[in-house]
């Protein structure tokens, strides 16, 4: 069976597709095969991110895709499937995401207001999926965590008081996850001294969710 995840948000440049092409390069790298499906064509996303990679010669190790151009024998014998969503999703549209994965990631900053927008999001999505009988798990995940301070553990125990389930796993903020954007590579291919350690918070992230 194959597990979807889709990574969403109300608001926009949280990280989703940062994240997106990270986890399913960390699940992949768990020898999990997998496919990113990007429904987003802007700048951003992972499909450009793929574009870029193809381009320098150092193509992803795994597949993506843009929504349209899913064959279903690409689905055949996958573990799991990354869905990168739209930059800013129309609720009908994250409503109906409910029915098509088995996980919502939801990525968040940790300042005040943008935990109040994904408090806000989880408020509207979590009786939405209740009464549709819960095949969708929801979970939120801290991402461009200072890694100084204590704001990223914060962020997650005020959530939890809230009744949220929070990823235990910190995606800290590094500038290597920019340079790896850019060069169309993921983080652990990026020359900088955090390389390896915003490539081991991916790592947990995957070890977590599967
Ligand atoms: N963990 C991180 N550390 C540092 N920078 C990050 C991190 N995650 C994302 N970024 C940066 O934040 C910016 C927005 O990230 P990204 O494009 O992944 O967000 P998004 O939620 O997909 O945006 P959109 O809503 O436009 O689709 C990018 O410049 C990206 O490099
Ligand atoms: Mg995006």
């Amino acid at each position: 069976m194959t597990r979807v995840i889709a990574i969403t948000s109300e608001k926009g440049g949280v990280g989703k597709s940062t994240l997106a092409v990270h986890l399913t390069g960390a699940l992949h790298g768990r020898g999990l095969n997998t496919l990113l499906v990007d429904e987003d064509d802007r700048v951003g996303s992972g499909l450009r991110w793929a574009q870029r990679a193809l381009a320098a010669g150092t193509p992803l190790p795994f597949g993506v895709v843009g929504a349209d151009d899913v064959k279903p024998k690409m689905l055949a014998g996958l573990d799991a499937l990354v869905l990168d969503t739209e930059g800013r999703p129309r609720r009908k549209e994250l409503r109906q995401l409910g029915g098509r994965a088995d996980l919502i990631l939801v990525p968040s900053g940790v300042s005040p207001l943008e935990l109040d927008a994904t408090r806000e999001l989880l408020e509207f999505l979590t009786p939405e999926l209740d009464a549709k009988g819960g095949r969708a798990q929801l979970r939120v995940v801290l991402t461009r965590v200072p890694p100084v301070g204590r704001a990223g553990e914060e962020a997650r125990d005020a959530l939890v008081r809230d009744g949220a389930a929070v990823c235990r796993t910190l995606v800290r903020q590094y500038a290597a996850y920019q340079r790896a954007a850019e060069a169309g590579t993921l983080v652990r291919d990026v020359r900088d001294e955090r390389a390896a350690t915003a490539w081991a918070d991916v790592q947990a992230l995957a070890e977590e969710l599967v």
